[in-house]
């Protein structure tokens, strides 16, 4: 089924469902994309699970100009013009959204450009994100919020410590009663090399 995919680096261990859009982006191994998303601009990392309608990279027009109209600032403008301002004014259309590892999107989320998402965070459906979101933090609303953090900021400590996302796949087999277990301190003392 179709995937517009221009510029872009999806992992053969990654997915990226029908009817979405994927440019100028990146996404790493286990993580997938719902449908219809609109992705532009992003690098998202692995074990990442990112539900139906999601929206990143969108975009940014001045608003401190007479215009908020492209046809005035940018060269790459759909609607043709005889104005031609393009090179008089230098405007940064995009910013880099990054999205880190092991994060869940709920459904119809919008990210907006510039922002980067914590490893093992969590956005509410419905979200729209204008801030950087910390570490395993749940964020929720428009704008988003935090509203809690999964787990104690000791045991964040020492799953960023771990980063297990870069583990090898005979690790991550090893391990099987980390990731099938509630996270507790004692679970990450029983981790096996
Ligand atoms: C973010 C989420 C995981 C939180 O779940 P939870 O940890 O069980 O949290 P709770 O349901 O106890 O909600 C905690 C608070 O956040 C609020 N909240 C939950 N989801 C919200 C949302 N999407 N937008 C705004 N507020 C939300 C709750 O009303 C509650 O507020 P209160 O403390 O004032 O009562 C869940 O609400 C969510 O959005 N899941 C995504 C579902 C989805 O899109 N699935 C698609 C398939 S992957």
């Amino acid at each position: 089924m179709f995937v517009y995919k221009k510029k872009s680096a999806i992992s053969s261990k990654s997915r990226v469902f029908p009817f979405s859009r994927f440019t100028n982006s990146k996404i790493e191994d286990f993580s997938y994309i719902g449908l219809f998303a609109f992705v532009n601009n992003t690098s998202i990392g692995k074990y990442c699970s990112i539900s139906m309608n999601f929206k990143s990279g969108l975009g940014i027009h001045p608003t401190s100009l007479a215009s908020t109209s492209p046809i005035f600032y940018s060269k790459k403008y759909a609607i043709k013009s005889s104005f031609g301002f393009g090179r008089l004014k230098t405007v940064n259309e995009y910013k880099r959204v990054t999205i880190g590892h092991d994060v869940w999107i709920g459904a119809d989320v919008i990210i907006m450009d510039g922002v980067k998402v914590g490893n093992g965070a969590i956005i509410a459906a419905k979200a729209v994100v204008t801030k950087d979101v910390p570490n395993y933090a749940v964020v929720a609303g428009v704008p988003a919020k935090c509203i809690k953090y999964r787990f104690s900021g000791e045991i964040i400590s020492k799953l960023e410590a771990l980063s297990w996302w870069d583990w090898s796949e005979e690790k991550i087999k090893k391990n099987k009663l980390f990731f099938t277990n509630d996270m507790t301190l004692d679970l990450i003392d029983q981790i096996k090399d």
